[in-house]
This record gives structure tokens, C-alpha cells and sequence, in this order.
């Protein structure tokens, strides 16, 4: 090359000497290999002669996206597009690291333009429809699916995500179609298949979704989505003994968080009871129940081992309050079990390492739902004793067998043991360690924790002082686990995403969102709200302290430094001086003394075009629980443990399809605080959609939609044709009529401010 072509060839961004061009073949070459750092260090060797050679700006953006360093590669490759914009690669490679920042109408031009200058750049529109999707935009998504599988008609992935673009815009049978064509077109393409099983259950034909799904878990076994699709459809359809095999799945499933907990319930419930073990080890516990059984009656002579080997049992044990009665009185049953055991166990001679775990996951199991198990005075005698034996090995500095630690903490609490500092300073085993930080270590946590909370308003006496003081014992709910965070989603998207049909005016504020969740509870709420949206502030009030510090607590273990917690009466909560773009508040105002001041107060702390999300009791939803409460209330049931235990077992033995045992059927009856929160709240106010509906006219709210269940919407659809928004309250009352447990959670809906 002569100096002119050089200077040429440096203009355009091509290398000017050979030595360069092989320095950035070998470059690629350890890029390609994974040996990032030998492949950047050359990249810079070509730049640092050549700075404007555009593959190594580019190759080099890349690498630095690849680890980590997104705001440089941006800078990188924009630099090489300077140079020469017209290499498709460049504004794909831009676009994907955008797309990782967020900056999404800049990934989205950025795709739009590599797929501008190469036609027949399939993987451009299939990026760009993905990105589409992500933002709930299906019809722009389907198109560039479509694009893409015109150019490449072989490509499975294509097809299949169109499908789900067309699923998303209630295309129903088009998406069973894209997807039967990928899988003629590629049989062993397992998504394909799984998403086929999923499109024949929504049309309700399960033995054709049980084949596709058996298909999609045989094609690729460790698809842990499809696995859990096919357990889930198995035990709708009575066959919860085939979902055997995938027990360590859902084992998994439930330690991990794959998913929250609560909303998989059933499931592994359902495959633990169908375990030959567990079956008959229930069967044998209600055939005596209250009377408590031998552990050799409970485990078919095999002993706690057999159970304790179980990875599904633990997880589950250890996951949060379990919500199944035949499930619970086996425990109750295993617990007593484990008080026998410790009584004669010795430092010296206690039960196996793995027996040792089973019995501390039964602890924490009883921790979580605050010692809601039925527990009769022998048991109370001996946790006493044990209880006894523990405090004076710790003032005599004597021995103490790991397992009197597990028992007494399934009965009650360790941080009320006497000395829990000496107890903190042993050494113990990891289940008996774990069961110290949930019982001592947290609850101190909680009480640092609520000495630095802010007070915002003054609690009004009466009602307001009343219902504190039922959180302030039992704060609510009692979540172990959430869901993973969601894709984040700006305000409009979301709510599209949720509404497709909805009507609302869009919002796109600049720099994030101001977030209120009035009546946070123990924090579940406001923790989904703070990772909702990118940017989110979130400042969630309650007035339990308790509570309030169970959350603070939880939002520090999930790392989440965006949500501010304070005390504040939501009656009260006029004075402050604040204004939020979206306010929240669910399962709240009905416990007011007066809920449609409480939701006049907080639409007046909504900015203009802001968006409410509000949950309230259904009057005809909770047909039920109003006779429960009164129940409770002629059976003079207090709301203490032993109240709660008695009400609860009084339930249990109702006949199944009675009003009252239909408690049953609600999570809150679960744990003690939930138990509270059903059928014996101080302040419980019903309502209905005609009086809410005339509450919103009257304060300038409009519906952007209500959450409620697919099978609910498709039923809705097919009644109301005339109503694809969704947002006719009077059409939702006549539907409620006509299917009363619609609501039977509460009227969760959306709002904005007019
Ligand atoms: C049933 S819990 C719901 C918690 C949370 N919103 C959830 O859905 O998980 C009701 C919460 O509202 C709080 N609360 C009741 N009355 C309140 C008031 N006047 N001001 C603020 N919080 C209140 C209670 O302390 C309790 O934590």
C-alpha cells in the first residue's frame, strides 16, 4: 500500500498495513475462543495505531458489552458507524447493547436500521420483533416476525415466537397453527411442542396438550419450563402420581426462584401427596386424627429417613406456609414425632445429619405460619422441658443436642428462649444455624430495622389504632419468598401489556417513576412495585411497624435500595407534602373506618394522568367469610394463637363443600396472620362494582382494566363481544352475578386520573 491508499483505506476504516490486518485476524480469533482478555489487548494494540479502523472499534464495543462495560461499547461502536454507517452488523451489535442499557427507542432504530440497509437481514427483524414484544407492542412484533420468517422460512424460532406474538394479541388459533407448522417442520424442536400443549389447554383440549407437553419434556428433559407446564397439567387432570418423576424439578422450582411460591401451591402439594410414602402416612394420620401416631405408623415402618430424602418435601416445607389440610396434619403428626425423638435424644446420641434437616425444615415450616398447628398439652409439656433442658446447658455451659433446638422451634419462637446470645455463640450444625438466623437473627434485624423508621402522620385513634395493633402482632403476609423480578417495563407498557385493548392516556415520564403503596404490609407489594419499572422511587406506608420492618428487612435481603418505608395513617396522609405518579393500594381500604375517604386522600396525592391500582372486598365474593366471621364471632373464638388454632380445627372438621370449610380454600387460612386477616379482622367493609363504579364517576377515575384470570377474561369475552376494553363495571357486575367467585380475592383494577 502507498501513502495515498493508506490514507485512503484509513478514511474508510479498513487496516492500513498487513501487520494490522493480523492483528486483528488473531485478535478475532481469541474473541471467537473466549480469551476476552488477549482478544481486547490486541483490539487496543490495532486501535492504538489505527484509531479509526472501524472492526476493531466494533469487534472491540463488542467485547467490551460481553463484559460488562455497556456505556464504552456504545461509544465504540456509534464510532465506527461514524466512520461507515453502512454496515448492517454495526447498528445490530449497537442495538443489542442499547437493548441491555434499556435505551429501548434506540435499540428499536438501531435494529430498524440494520434491517433497513441489509433487506434480508432475518435476524434484524426477529431482534427487532422480540424487542417489540418485550414492550407489549404484538401487532409491530408479528410483523417483524413474519419478516423474518418470509427470508427464512426453515427457521423455527421465527415461527415459533410469532406464534406467541399472535397468542399475545388473541389470536388463538393462528398461534396453534404457526406452531403445528414448526413442529411438522422441525419435530424435535421442544418449544415448539411445549408451546402447542400450552395453546390446546387454553382451548381446552387436555389430552392433546398432555401429549405435546410429554413431547417438549422427552425432546429436551431439562426445560424446566416445560416440566413444569406438564406437572401442573397433570395434576389438574387427577394424574398427580405420573408427575412423580419430575419431583426434583419442581423441587427446584420451589427452592429457587423460579417462581413465587404461593402461585405454584397446589402442585407440589398435589406430588407429595401422591407419593406412596406421604399417601399412606396421611391416610394413616386422618384415620386417628387428633390422636398422634407412632413415626413407624407414619412412615410404613421406614422411619423419618425415607421422608427425610425427599428434596420436594424440604423445599416445601421450608418455602413459606404450606395450604394443604391433609399435608398440614402430617406434619403436625411428623412434629410430634420429632418431640418424641428429641425427649430421648442426647448430646451425644441424636438423630442423623439428614434426619437432623428434615426436622428443622418442620421448624421453620411452623415459624412461617407463626404455630398455626393444632398443638396439645402433652406436646406443650414437653417443648417446656425441652426448652428447660436447653436454657441450663447454656448457663452450665453443658452439651445440648441439636435437635432439642429443632423441636422447641417448632413450637415456638427461639428468640423467646432465655440467653439466645450464648445460643448464637455455639456451634451448630448448618440446618440448626439456618433455623437461629430465622428465629433470632431476623426478628433483632427487624427490631433495628424499625427503630429507623420515619413517621409520617399521626395514627387516628379508634379504628386506625385498632387495626395497627392487629398488624403490629401479627404483620401480613407471611412471605419466605417472591417471584423473580420481571422484565422491567415502562408505566405504559405494562399496563398495555396487562390491558391490550385498554384505552388510557400514555404517561413516559423522563427519569422514572414516583411510586405510593399505601398499606404495605410486610412489604410483598411494594418489592413487585420496586421492580416493575426501571427508575422506580417507591415510598410505601403502613401503619404497623411491625410490619414495616418485616418489609425493610426483606427489601435489604433482595438488595432493593429504591423503596423508602414509613409509618403514615392513610386518613392522615392528606399532610404530607408529596405527589406520586402511580398510587397503590390493595387489600387496604376496606379495613378503614371510612375506605372511600381513604381513597379520596390518596387520589388526591395522584398526579394528573396518573395511574391507581386499588383492591377491594367483593360483598359477593365473600359470602362465605362473612359467615365464617360470624362464626368466629358466636363462638366467641379470640383472636390469639389459641383462638386461631380452635376456630381453624373447628373448621377443618366441617364436611367438605360446607360454607365454613370452604375456608379452606383461601391461603390466609394458613398461618396465623393470615387466619387473622380472613374471618378476624377488627374492620372488614364489602362492597360492590355498582358502588364503585358511581365512586369513580364522582372522583374523576376511569378503568383501565381488571386483573383477573385468562380462563375469566376468555369467559367475559364471549359475554361481552361488545366490550373488548373490558372496562364496562356494569357488564362486570352482571358477569359477577352470574359467576359470584369471580372476585373471590378481591376487585383488583387499575385506574387513571382523569
Ligand atoms: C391485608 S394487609 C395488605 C398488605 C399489602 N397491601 C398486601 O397486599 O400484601 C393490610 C395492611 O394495611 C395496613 N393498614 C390498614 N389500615 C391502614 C391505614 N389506615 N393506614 C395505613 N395502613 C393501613 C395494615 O397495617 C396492613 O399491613
Amino acid at each position: 500500500m502507498n501513502r495515498r491508499e493508506r490514507r485512503a483505506a484509513a478514511k474508510r476504516g479498513q487496516p492500513t498495513s498487513p501487520h494490522s490486518a493480523a492483528m486483528l485476524g488473531t485478535a478475532f480469533r481469541h474473541h471467537e475462543a473466549g480469551s476476552l482478555a488477549d482478544a481486547e489487548m490486541l483490539y487496543r494494540d490495532v486501535l492504538s495505531t489505527e484509531p479509526r479502523n472501524v472492526s476493531a472499534l466494533h469487534l472491540l464495543g463488542v467485547l467490551l458489552h460481553q463484559t460488562g462495560r455497556n456505556e464504552d461499547a456504545v461509544r465504540l461502536i456509534q464510532k465506527a458507524i461514524g466512520i461507515d454507517p453502512r454496515v448492517p452488523d454495526f447498528h445490530f451489535n449497537l442495538a443489542a447493547v442499547l437493548r441491555a442499557m434499556r435505551r429501548l427507542p434506540e435499540a428499536e432504530a438501531a435494529y430498524a436500521k440494520a434491517a433497513a440497509l441489509k433487506p434480508d437481514y432475518a435476524d434484524a427483524h426477529f431482534e427487532l420483533g422480540n424487542l417489540k414484544a418485550a414492550q407489549g407492542k404484538f401487532a409491530e412484533a408479528a410483523a417483524s416476525f413474519e419478516r423474518a420468517a418470509a427470508i427464512d422460512p426453515d427457521h423455527p424460532g421465527y415461527l415459533n415466537n410469532l406464534g406467541l406474538a399472535l397468542r399475545e394479541l388473541g389470536k388463538a388459533d393462528d398461534a396453534l397453527a404457526q406452531w403445528q407448522r414448526v413442529a411438522a417442520l422441525r419435530p424435535d424442536y421442544h418449544l415448539a411442542h411445549m408451546n402447542l400443549g400450552l395453546a390446546h389447554k387454553a382451548r381446552g383440549d387436555l389430552p392433546a396438550a398432555e401429549a405435546s407437553l410429554r413431547q417438549a419434556v422427552r425432546l429436551k428433559p431439562d426445560n424446566n419450563e416445560a416440566a413444569l407446564h406438564l406437572t401442573t397439567l397433570l395434576v389438574a387432570l387427577g394424574k398427580s402420581a405420573d408427575a412423580l418423576p419430575l419431583r426434583d424439578i419442581v423441587a427446584r422450582a420451589v427452592s429457587e426462584p423460579w417462581l413465587r411460591p404461593l402461585s405454584f401451591e397446589p402442585v407440589p402439594a398435589a406430588i407429595l401427596k401422591a407419593d406412596p410414602l406421604i399417601r399412606d402416612g396421611i391416610e394413616q394420620t386422618l384415620k386417628y386424627w387428633p390422636q398422634m401416631l407412632p413415626i413407624t405408623m407414619l412412615t410404613a415402618e421406614k422411619g423419618v429417613a425415607a421422608l427425610a430424602s425427599n428434596p420436594l418435601l424440604i423445599a416445601f416445607l421450608e418455602s413459606g406456609p404450606m395450604t394443604d389440610t391433609a399435608l398440614e396434619c402430617y406434619v403436625t403428626a411428623l412434629r410430634h414425632a420429632l418431640l418424641d425423638e428429641a425427649r430421648r435424644a442426647t448430646p451425644e446420641a441424636g438423630p442423623p445429619a439428614a434426619e437432623l434437616a428434615f426436622y428443622c425444615a418442620i421448624a421453620r415450616q411452623c415459624f412461617a405460619n407463626e404455630y398455626v398447628f393444632a398443638f396439645n398439652a402433652p406436646e406443650e409439656a414437653i417443648a417446656n422441658e425441652l426448652r428447660e433442658r436447653i436454657s441450663s446447658a447454656l448457663r452450665s455451659g453443658d452439651a445440648i443436642a441439636p435437635v432439642w433446638i429443632a423441636a422447641v422451634a417448632s413450637c415456638l419462637p427461639l428468640r423467646t428462649l432465655a440467653d439466645t446470645d450464648a445460643m448464637l455463640q455455639r456451634q451448630w450444625p448448618e440446618p440448626v444455624r439456618a433455623l437461629l438466623v430465622q428465629q433470632i437473627v431476623e426478628p433483632r434485624e427487624e427490631d433495628e430495622l424499625s427503630k429507623t423508621l420515619a413517621v409520617l402522620t399521626a395514627i387516628s385513634s379508634g379504628v386506625s389504632s385498632d387495626v395497627r395493633e392487629q398488624y403490629e402482632q401479627n404483620p401480613y403476609p407471611r412471605w419466605v419468598k417472591t417471584s423473580p423480578p420481571p422484565a422491567p417495563l415502562s408505566v405504559d407498557d405494562f399496563l398495555k401489556r396487562n390491558f391490550p385493548q385498554a384505552r388510557f392516556d400514555p404517561f413516559a415520564p423522563k427519569d422514572g417513576v414516583d411510586i405510593l403503596v399505601a398499606g404495605c404490609g410486610t412489604g410483598l407489594h411494594p418489592t413487585i412495585s420496586a421492580r416493575r419499572h426501571p427508575g422506580a422511587r417507591v415510598l410505601a406506608v403502613d401503619i404497623s411497624r411491625a410490619s414495616l420492618a418485616y418489609a425493610a428487612r426483606k427489601a435489604r435481603e433482595l438488595s432493593l435500595d429504591n423503596i423508602r418505608f414509613a409509618q403514615a395513617d392513610i386518613l392522615n396522609l392528606a399532610d404530607i407534602d408529596e405527589t406520586f405518579d402511580i398510587v397503590e393500594a390493595v387489600g387496604v381500604l376496606h379495613h378503614l373506618a371510612d375506605p372511600w375517604e381513604g381513597w379520596r386522600t390518596l387520589i388526591h396525592l395522584l398526579r394528573p394522568r396518573g395511574f391507581m391500582l386499588v383492591g377491594l372486598y367483593s360483598d359477593l365474593a365473600r359470602r362465605n367469610v362473612a359467615a365464617a366471621r360470624q362464626y368466629v364471632k358466636s363462638g366467641n373464638y379470640q383472636p390469639d394463637v389459641q383462638g386461631v388454632r380452635a376456630l381453624r380445627q373447628a373448621v377443618i372438621r366441617q364436611p367438605e363443600g360446607s360454607a365454613l370449610h370452604s375456608m379452606t380454600r383461601f391461603i390466609d387460612f394458613y398461618s396465623i396472620s393470615g387466619c387473622r386477616d380472613l374471618v378476624f379482622h377488627v374492620q372488614e367493609q364489602r362492597t360492590s362494582l355498582p358502588e364503585i363504579e358511581k365512586f369513580l364517576t364522582d372522583n374523576g377515575l376511569a378503568v383501565i382494566g381488571l386483573q383477573v384470570d385468562a380462563p375469566v377474561r376468555a369467559a367475559y369475552a364471549r359475554r361481552f363481544p361488545d366490550d373488548p376494553a373490558m372496562t364496562s363495571l356494569a357488564n362486570w357486575h352482571v358477569f359477577e352475578s352470574e359467576n359470584p367467585d369471580t372476585f373471590a380475592s378481591m376487585y383488583n383494577m387499575w385506574l387513571q386520573k382523569r
